[in-house]
């Protein structure tokens, strides 16, 4: 048959000759004997029709290689297209297609007004070449699988200019034409960059030529070669610039080979073998973890025995189709029908993909506890995602859609906010990331309790001889562990009867903070210890321990030791070293200097110090970066040399929403002042919120007066507004603690003014134009320059006294500011290298963080 083409004449010949005995042959023949020698297609005379129903009835290339026909529809087996397809490969080898079905009664008719159109069974027309009355006079499908409509002399119409997802060798794709598959398009641009896109929108893969030969093309053309090497050809390239070989490029013959682009949104080359029905994926553009939306909105992508699988984020989720994952997930209970009880569900190793345009709009540098409370407070975010990767990144995503992957080799941690409680997904869910990732964790943790649960019997054999000759009582095993644990820094697990035994039925309370009442306990081994009765925590068990493994892993002569925990059903406790003096707010704001309660300057300038020390360690040294987020007087205790130690650290991260949000913010009716304007405008939270509060502190340990104290005295303004103005006016005297100038004080000016002038740096209102706590630590010091700050303007919460601020107004300007911040990458490294001029980075120009 192949050879038939060309010696026509002697073949017709033969066929005629052989026709009388083999009628059938000459049947198969007859259309052949019609070609034009000089033809090279296959020719379709106008009112030609292909029907749906008689799927062996095609229109063939000369040679045979591609035909035109009815196959049925990849999506849905009982509709069909009209496709061309390579070799009888069926729908898997199609290189294009009218992408609209019809049913089996449907038909491809080409119109004697030269028009081809797909008709359905009720006669409408579905799809259309739009070509009548262009004197298009035949179809015709070349060997190449290029049909073309047209005259005698050129092409009106053809395949090659109309691609729907497929690339064959010979083919030109060029600047707007487009590849298309559902939500999936892929397209070149006009300097040869290739690009996936999702929904029109996300550009979830760009790839550029190789940047050495990146003079900007022109007339950039991409075309797959048949031995499988994909190029973009331009005038402006001596020679063709090479995307990439197929994983089987030059190998065997009679195999086609076309670019696709997938369903799933992948782009692949193909190889398929002539007429073996089957395709091959040779090479495909990315992880398909990455393709934006693969697994719809909210759904989890996942590698299950090396193929993508997607899931829901855990039980909190239904799918929207169950017979389809791909369709993505919903929330049981809307974020918007559970006001105030939305809680983070946290995903290891998962990221939620964040691709241009959308890559630059919600990016910050906060720790990771942080970039979970963040996406918490702000309403209109609904995931969040830390990378751990070294880049300190959060994506906060307020996006409608959010499409994660979830790997165990993915450095990051993602949040996703739900109505509480959290649902984990069942363990018993074989085989994915996430199960291997906790199941790994829990060996970890398996392995390493009981090798200490061993070197601790082993060393208790040797304490138990030493201490039972001194000891006549002893409170159980359990106060053994706790001597050797607390001693051993790790954190002992108490049960809630023993604490209750030690705290005599939480009979002594030390204070009631935002987390819930301090009292006071004396362990088996006579250890006062105070313990936190933690209220409104959402968290399962095996969070909670790993919560209170980071705390207690944080060590630091400024922080208050954690000794151990109960998490025993809902109790959920937290035991502390005691500190004797209590905390620093009793100190400060007790009016009669002869309760005893009195700091002098040195003491108070060492508090402040320990403080920023303390704090300093929690942003910057320890390995989880840690956001106080409530820093207040009452959150430093005094030891019984007074030397400050920061509490409550690593506690916001435990706390839901609801709690956190009202707790905080009523707390800070009680003590209003310390929270950065940010929490009020839902604008991030960083670092320097905190820093914003120690301000407030310092302020606080230099006037012995609450920062938001307003009285007549204060002009009816807010203690720190008028301080400011008395600084201004060099009656820096005014703000002073009057005790602080007693007769017997040897007062340091010096270190009160810098005191002062870092408080009012600290409260500045935008985050960028405060100092890092590292910065303050040795401004304190005198290490480095302190320049003469500038207003602080304004704090939101100003609703005492008569200075009442105008809330939203300030609220938008905040959020103007933050709109119009700088981009993020100039800031990653803020912590090093700084010198003692860097005090002058503050401006407004400054990058932020
Ligand atoms: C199509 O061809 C197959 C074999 O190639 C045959 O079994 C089938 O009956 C044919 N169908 C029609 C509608 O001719
Ligand atoms: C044919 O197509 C028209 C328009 O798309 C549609 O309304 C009609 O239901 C279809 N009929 C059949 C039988 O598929
Ligand atoms: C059909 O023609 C194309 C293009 O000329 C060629 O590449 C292919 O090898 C031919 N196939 C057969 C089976 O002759
Ligand atoms: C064929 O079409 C081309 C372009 O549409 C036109 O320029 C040409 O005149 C046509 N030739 C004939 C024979 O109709
Ligand atoms: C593709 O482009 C090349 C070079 O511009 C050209 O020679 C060739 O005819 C084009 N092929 C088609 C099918 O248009
Ligand atoms: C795709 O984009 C359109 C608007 O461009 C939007 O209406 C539609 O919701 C988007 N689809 C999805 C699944 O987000
Ligand atoms: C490529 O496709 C995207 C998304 O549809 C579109 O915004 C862009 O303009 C297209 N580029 C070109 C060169 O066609
Ligand atoms: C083209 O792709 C390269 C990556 O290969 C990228 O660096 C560059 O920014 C892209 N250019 C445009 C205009 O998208
Ligand atoms: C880019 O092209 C140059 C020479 O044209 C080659 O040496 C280099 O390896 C190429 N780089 C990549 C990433 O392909
Ligand atoms: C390429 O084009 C981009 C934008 O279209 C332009 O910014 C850049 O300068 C151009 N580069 C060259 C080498 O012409
Ligand atoms: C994964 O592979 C194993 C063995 O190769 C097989 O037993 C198991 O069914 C596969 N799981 C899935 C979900 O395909």
């Amino acid at each position: 048959m192949t050879g038939a083409r060309r010696p026509m004449s002697s073949a017709a010949a033969a066929a005629a000759a052989a026709a009388a005995q083999f009628p059938l042959l000459l049947f198969l023949l007859l259309p052949l004997l019609f070609l034009r020698p000089s033809s090279v297609s296959a020719q379709v005379s106008p009112g030609s029709t292909l029907s749906a129903s008689n799927l062996n009835h095609s229109w063939p290339s000369p040679n045979q290689s591609f035909s035109l026909g009815f196959v049925a529809a990849p999506a849905d087996p009982s509709a069909f297209v009209a496709a061309i397809t390579y070799g009888g490969g069926g729908a898997a080898a199609a290189v294009w297609s009218t992408v609209s079905t019809v049913d089996s009664s449907g038909s491809l008719q080409f119109l004697s007004d030269g028009n081809l159109r797909l008709v359905n069974g009720s006669g409408s027309t579905v799809w259309q070449s739009n070509t009548a009355g262009k004197g298009v006079t035949s179809a015709a499908l070349d060997d190449s699988g290029n049909l073309v409509l047209g005259n005698d002399t050129a092409s009106v119409w053809s395949s090659f200019d109309h691609p729907t997802d497929t690339i064959v060798p010979s083919q030109n794709f060029t600047v707007g034409q487009t590849l298309r598959s559902g939500l999936y398009s892929f397209n070149i641009s006009s300097i040869g960059n290739l690009s996936l896109w999702w929904n029109n929108s996300i550009q979830y893969w760009n790839q550029g030529v190789n940047s050495s030969t990146q003079a900007n093309l022109t007339d950039p053309t991409l075309v797959l070669q048949s031995t499988g090497i994909l190029s973009i050809s331009s005038p402006s390239l001596t020679s063709n610039a090479i995307v990439v070989y197929s994983s089987d490029y030059a190998e065997g013959s009679d195999i086609l080979r076309f670019l696709r682009l997938d369903s799933d949104g992948n782009l692949r080359i193909y190889s398929s073998a002539k007429n073996s029905g089957t395709t091959t994926s040779r090479w495909e553009a990315l992880d398909q973890c990455e393709v934006y939306g693969f697994c719809g909105n909210l759904g989890i992508c996942s590698y299950d025995n090396s193929s993508a699988t997607c899931g829901c984020p855990s039980q909190n989720f239904d799918p929207i189709d169950p017979k389809d994952s791909r369709k993505g997930c919903k929330r049981k209970v809307n974020i918007e029908d559970c006001p105030g009880s939305a809680t983070m569900l946290e995903l290891d190793h998962a990221l939620f993909l964040t691709y241009a345009p959308e890559v630059s709009s919600q990016v910050f540098f906060v720790g990771i506890s942080a970039c979970r409370l963040n996406c918490l407070v702000s309403g209109s975010c609904v995931a969040s995602t830390s990378l751990s990767d070294g880049t300190g990144l959060c994506y906060l995503k307020t996006v409608d859609f959010v499409s994660g992957y979830e790997n165990p080799s993915l450095p990051s941690t993602s949040y996703v906010k739900v109505c509480g409680p959290v649902v984990p997904n069942p363990s018993s869910l074989e085989g994915t990331g996430k199960n291997k990732g906790w199941r790994l964790h829990a060996w970890v943790v398996v392995v390493v309790i009981l090798a200490t649960v061993l070197g601790l019997i082993l060393l208790e054999g040797g304490l138990w001889w030493s201490c039972f000759r001194n000891s006549t009582k002893f409170g159980g095993l359990s106060s053994q562990y706790t001597l050797l644990e607390y001693a051993s820094g790790a954190p002992v697990q108490f049960t809630y009867k023993e604490l209750q035994r030690a705290t005599k039925g939480f009979k002594e309370k030390l204070g009631a903070g935002g987390f819930g009442a301090v009292y006071r306990g004396v362990l088996t081994n006579r250890t006062v210890v105070a313990v936190k009765q933690l209220e409104g925590i959402e968290q399962g068990e095996k969070q909670f321990r790993m919560e209170v493994a980071t705390i207690s892993s944080t060590h630091h002569l400024n922080l208050v030791r954690l000794i151990g925990f109960c998490s025993e059903g809902r109790h959920r406790l937290l035991v502390y070293e005691f500190m004797k003096n209590g905390s620093l707010d009793d100190f400060l704001f007790t009016s009669e200097q002869n309760s005893g309660k009195f700091l002098n300057w040195e003491q108070r300038f060492n508090i402040a110090l320990g403080t920023a020390r303390g704090i300093t360690y929690l942003h910057e040294e320890c390995r989880d970066c840690i956001v106080h987020c409530d820093i207040k007087p009452e959150n430093i205790l005094l030891n019984e040399n007074h030397n400050a130690k920061v509490s409550d650290f690593g506690l916001a991260k435990l706390i839901n929403a609801k709690d956190h949000r009202y707790r905080t913010l009523t707390s800070v009716r009680g003590t209003r002042g310390y929270l950065a304007p940010e929490w009020l405008a839902n604008l991030p939270i960083t670092s320097k919120s905190d820093v914003y509060s120690y301000g407030m502190v310092l302020l606080e340990i230099v006037s012995g007066r609450r920062n938001f104290y307003v009285s007549m005295e204060t002009n009816n303004k807010k203690f720190s507004m008028w301080a400011y103005e008395e600084f201004e006016k060099s009656n820096a005297e005014n703000i002073i603690d009057k005790r602080l100038f007693g007769a017997d004080q040897d007062l340091n000016m010096e270190q009160v003014m810098r005191a002062i002038q870092i408080s009012f740096w600290c409260i500045q209102e935008h985050p960028s134009h405060r100092p890092t706590m590292g910065k303050i630590v040795q401004m304190l010091e005198g290490i480095m320059e302190i320049e003469r700050p500038p207003p602080p303007k304004a704090a939101v919460d100003g609703s005492h006294g008569g200075s009442s601020i105008n809330v939203s107004s300030n609220i938008s300007a905040l959020s103007t500011l933050a709109a119009s911040a700088p981009p993020p990458s100039s800031s990653s490294h803020q912590t090093s290298g700084e010198t003692i001029n860097a005090l002058s980075t503050w401006a407004p120009s400054a990058p932020p963080l």
